[in-house]
């Protein structure tokens, strides 16, 4: 079916080719079409109960949509070749063909626009549940990544400068972190969304005795019928939540990708990207570029354009229903699409990294990045912190210019400027010493790492697990 199929009696001219071809949306919906079957055949009972159908007309209904979902499933190719204006038409079409007159009644009392408000929520359902297992999976990942170098010093950089060590257990942990904060905000989202709009027509309801809280329930629409006709088919805030999501997850994973890819880089020379996951030069013999990390980096940049998008589309749109919000989908399904993908790579890219374990220490051992605790070892002789810090402020200086460790200063530039501390400060100021101290909750210290890292794991692999569908 093609063209005015569902609209055309109060038309006297066809539409115009272009403007078709401009106006079709099957090309982004038709991954709804399991959505818009499963709302028809619920749809179809709802009339029955409300008596406008008969038993016989919905089963009649529901078994030829039910064939109609076998013949898609074996060729989703049907939808593209029908030419139909969008999904909505494409299953009513297929319907009518199937059962004629009868196919005709299913629409009663229904819209388009209740009817994509509905398949949309419906299909957000699987997404949430594949993105949230993708950084399920990411965050497991890295915490094995934490289990294996929980001990591993890394220097920590604050202003890209080298600040203090930390241990690359404690870096990847942080990631785990952000990715909890982003599926909590996803099952918040989830939540909101998980009210039914089928029933609300139009704009103004609809005029048949339709059970709605009892089709919500059928939905499987935890949160009942939604409350108002207007809100309900102009509701677009999940879109927006979800793309929001989907642009936090993105922003840290382009921070991972960022830290990782300095990391690579020649300069740091700290981790070993596998080969797996970059690409070469078309030129160079030589090269090995990050390009896994940097199109994550990238796309995140396409997605926070979406959710721009997504805020503009709706902008300034009067109540109830407009054409605009068919653009909804491409972004939104793009922004779902685009994070699970990353996700996924990412997972890749932490499987396989490998830490240049020598470089790491020694990178973490240098340029005074024990200073700090030189101060504190002050302030535990008794020493005022402002002033262990200016003396060790220039402990450093003298440090610098001799070229020396801060624990190799000469006696008599100890005696000058640290004259509280007694005994070989190599140890006190040494690496392991260092981490160590840092054991307090949220601290870098290997065994708080180590712990951090088994809570992580218990907790992700105490999580119920749904299979995906
Ligand atoms: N394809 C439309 C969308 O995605 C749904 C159809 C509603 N069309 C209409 N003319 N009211 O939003």
């Amino acid at each position: 079916m093609s063209g005015t199929g569902l609209w055309g009696g109060r038309f006297a001219q066809a539409p115009n080719e272009v403007f078709l071809r401009f106006q079709e949306s099957l090309s982004i919906d038709a991954r709804l079409w399991r959505e818009d079957i499963a709302g028809s055949m619920a749809w179809a009972r709802a009339l029955c109960d409300a008596s406008v159908i008969t038993k016989d007309e919905a089963k009649q209904l529901e078994a030829a949509l039910e064939a109609i979902g076998t013949e898609i499933h074996e060729d989703e190719g049907v939808i593209a070749r029908s030419g139909a204006e969008d999904v909505h038409s494409f299953v009513e079409g297929a319907l009518v063909a199937r059962v004629g007159a009868l196919g005709k009644k299913l629409h009663t009392g229904r819209s388009r626009n209740d009817q994509v408000a509905t398949d949309l929520k419906l299909h957000l359902r699987g997404l949430v549940h594949r993105l949230d297992l993708a950084a399920r999976d990411l965050q497991l990942a890295l915490v094995e990544l934490a289990e294996r170098t929980h001990d591993l010093a890394l220097p920590g950089y604050t202003h890209l400068q080298r600040a203090q060590p930390i241990t690359a257990g404690h870096h990847a942990l942080a990631y785990v972190e952000m990715l909890a904060r982003d599926r909590s905000r996803l099952a918040d989202a989830e939540e909101r969304m998980d009210t039914c709009p089928l029933g609300s027509g139009a704009l103004a309801g609809t005029a048949f005795p339709i059970d709605r809280e009892a089709l919500a329930e059928d939905l499987g629409f935890g949160g009942g019928a939604t409350r108002n006709s207007l809100d309900a088919v102009s509701d677009r805030d999940h879109a927006l939540e979800l793309t929001f999501v989907a642009s936090t997850m993105l922003l840290h994973l382009s921070r991972l990708a960022e830290d990782w890819i300095f990391l690579a880089t020649q300069e740091a020379g700290l981790i070993e990207l596998s080969d797996a996951v970059c690409t070469g030069s078309s030129l160079m013999p030589q090269k090995k570029n990050p390009d896994a990390l940097e199109l994550v980096r990238g796309r995140a940049g396409r997605v926070f354009g979406n959710l721009q998008a997504l805020l503009v589309l709706q902008k300034g749109t009067p109540l109830a229903y407009n054409r605009d919000f068919q653009e909804d989908k491409r972004l939104l399904f793009d922004a779902l699409d685009s994070a699970i993908d990353c996700l996924v790579v990412t997972a890749l890219v932490v499987r396989g990294v490998r830490h240049r374990e020598d470089a790491c220490r020694r990178a973490a051992s240098g340029s005074y990045q024990n200073a700090t605790d030189l101060a504190d070892l002050l302030v535990a002789a008794g020493v005022p912190f402002r002033d262990a810090h200016e003396r060790a402020g220039l402990a450093v200086r003298r440090a610098l210019e001799l070229g020396v460790e801060l624990e190799h200063l000469p006696g008599a530039d100890r005696a000058k400027h640290l004259a509280e501390l007694t005994g070989d400060l190599s140890e006190q100021l040494g690496l392991a010493a260092v981490l160590a101290r840092r054991e307090t909750i949220g601290g870098t210290a290997p065994a708080r790492v180590r712990e951090e890292a088994a809570q992580w794991r218990a907790a992700l692999e105490d999580e119920k697990q749904d299979p995906l569908e």
